[in-house]
């Protein structure tokens, strides 16, 4: 009887809890949108740190995560796959938030314009807030020695901590009538995680994608590959490779086009929040979100208490599964160098024409975007495993049909 009695009371915890789970982790209230052109001013994380000790001292936390991986040595296929573009000189992987400024000063790719600094401090964003998109075309130098610190509370609240407000307007623009269904925590993010390009001519960092459904790997590109979209006139391109003659895109870090994309497991249960800012009771008592963005696995109380109602092991679930998506990126970027050498060598013997060549320029633009979606993505697949292998297939099978389109115009 004791028994029967724990079992339903187990079962009934279990629907509260799973019904709890589908709905949207968000709180009712929608993110807000920043005001622009009103002559506010940024509040900086110092100007917080009295009323609120505890999310600036986690805020100041993010400086504990400090390695620096170097790609470059780590996958030498990069110097093929972005030859002609500055990744392929310096590409060092990402790090705590504290090191923004520090990492973009250091870096020994060229970053002319202010744009560059659209995803690294509040004073850049409010810049273009009050001045319009013609801030990203001041000199970046210039606008560096305005700078005062790193990503911080204006970001994401503006100068109201605690409200999440979205302060990047082509954020705002690129999830479009979805913003107000799209949990705050998520949209906060977005902002920075999302893969963004500069407009040809206005040099102003945008979005390929105006509404959630927008964001599918295979609308970006196509979206990418219609010149009507640009002012140019012509498919987008980031550089073009000088040996093969392919018009290369470089995606970055679309972190919340996969964990919002299809198939993500958890894309209505949790946010970015809910994993990667614990929540943490304070010596009062009071609970609090920390600042510090760390990975969900370094979380005991978190997998304790919440992710092993359904993972048994999530560590080496998550550990597995990486190191799958890990091995596949490697040996598709191995096959997409294949293709670059072959068709590097038949550009260099100059005996084939560009109209010749388009198809198969192409495909292997087409493919390097679907492989580079998963290569720099920062969670190594496990944000969303399924849309994460459909991209490796679709990389491999286009790579696949470049090599034969190739062999079909030299044979
Ligand atoms: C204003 C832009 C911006 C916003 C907003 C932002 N990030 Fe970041 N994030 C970055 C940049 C830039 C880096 C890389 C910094 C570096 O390497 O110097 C980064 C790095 C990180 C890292 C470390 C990555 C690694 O590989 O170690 C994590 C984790 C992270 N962000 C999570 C988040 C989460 C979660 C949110 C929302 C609560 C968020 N970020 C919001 C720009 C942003
Ligand atoms: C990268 C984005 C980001 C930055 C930078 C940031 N916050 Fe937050 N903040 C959040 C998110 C996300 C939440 C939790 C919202 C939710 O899910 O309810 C939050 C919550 C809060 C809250 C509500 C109480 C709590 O802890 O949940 C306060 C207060 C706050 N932040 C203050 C600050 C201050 C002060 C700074 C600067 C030192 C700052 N935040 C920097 C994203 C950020
Ligand atoms: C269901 C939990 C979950 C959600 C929700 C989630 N992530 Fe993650 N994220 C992870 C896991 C797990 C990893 C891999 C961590 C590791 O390798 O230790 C990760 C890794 C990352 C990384 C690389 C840094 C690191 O610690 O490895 C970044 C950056 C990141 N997530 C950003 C985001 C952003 C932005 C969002 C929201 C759009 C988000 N995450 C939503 C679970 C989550
Ligand atoms: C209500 C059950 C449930 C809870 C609670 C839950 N998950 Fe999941 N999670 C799932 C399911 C189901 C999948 C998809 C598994 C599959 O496709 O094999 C999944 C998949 C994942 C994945 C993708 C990689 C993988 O292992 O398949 C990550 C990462 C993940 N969960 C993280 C978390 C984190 C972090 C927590 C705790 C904050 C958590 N989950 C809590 C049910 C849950």
């Amino acid at each position: 009887m004791k028994k029967t009695l724990s079992v339903t009371l187990f079962l009934v915890m279990a629907v509260v809890l799973l019904m709890a789970l589908a709905v949207p982790a968000y709180a009712a209230e929608p993110a807000k949108k920043v005001e622009t052109n009103s002559g506010v001013k940024v509040m900086h994380a110092a100007d917080w740190k009295e009323e609120f000790p505890n999310q600036y001292q986690s805020w100041m936390m993010t400086s504990e995560n400090d390695g620096l991986d170097d790609y470059l040595e780590q996958y030498p296929m990069l110097v093929t796959l972005y030859e002609g573009y500055g990744f392929a000189k310096d590409y060092k992987g990402a790090r705590g938030h504290f090191y923004d400024i520090e990492d973009i000063e250091a870096t020994g790719r060229p970053h002319p314009m202010a744009n560059c600094w659209t995803c690294k401090t509040p004073d850049f964003t409010n810049m273009v807030n009050e001045e319009g998109i013609g801030a990203y075309m001041k000199d970046w130098t210039e606008v560096q020695a305005q700078i005062t610190e790193g990503i911080s509370c204006y970001n994401c609240h503006a100068n109201t901590p605690g409200d999440i407000t979205i302060t990047h307007t082509y954020w705002i623009d690129a999830v479009g009538d979805d913003f107000d269904s799209i949990a705050p925590a998520n949209l906060a993010c977005g902002q920075c995680h999302n893969e963004y390009y500069f407009e040809p001519e206005t040099k102003a960092t945008t979005i390929a994608h105006s509404s959630l459904a927008g964001m599918a790997p295979e609308t970006m590109l196509a979206y990418f590959n219609d010149g009507a979209n640009f002012s140019t006139d012509e498919p987008f391109a980031d550089w073009t490779n000088p040996r093969t003659g392919v018009r290369q895109i470089k995606v970055q870090h679309p972190e919340f086009e996969t964990f919002l994309g299809a198939g993500s497991p958890h894309a209505s249960t949790f946010t970015c929040a809910d994993c990667h800012m614990p929540t943490v009771t304070a010596e009062d008592g009071s609970t609090y979100h920390s600042h510090n963005l760390v990975s969900p696995l370094e979380n005991e109380e978190l997998l304790a208490n919440t992710c092993s109602l359904c993972h048994k092991d999530l560590v080496s679930e998550v550990r597995g599964v990486q190191a799958e998506i890990e091995d596949r990126t490697n040996a598709v970027g191995a096959q997409l160098v294949d293709l670059t050498e072959m068709l590097a060598a038949v550009v260099e013997s100059g005996k084939y024409t560009d109209e010749q060549l388009a198809e198969v320029r192409q495909l292997a633009r087409d493919a390097q975007f679907y492989w580079d979606f998963v290569f720099v993505e920062n969670a190594e697949g496990v944000h969303n495993p399924s849309l994460t292998r459909d991209c490796l297939n679709r990389a491999e099978s286009i790579c696949t049909e470049a090599i034969t389109a190739l062999e079909a115009v030299t044979a």
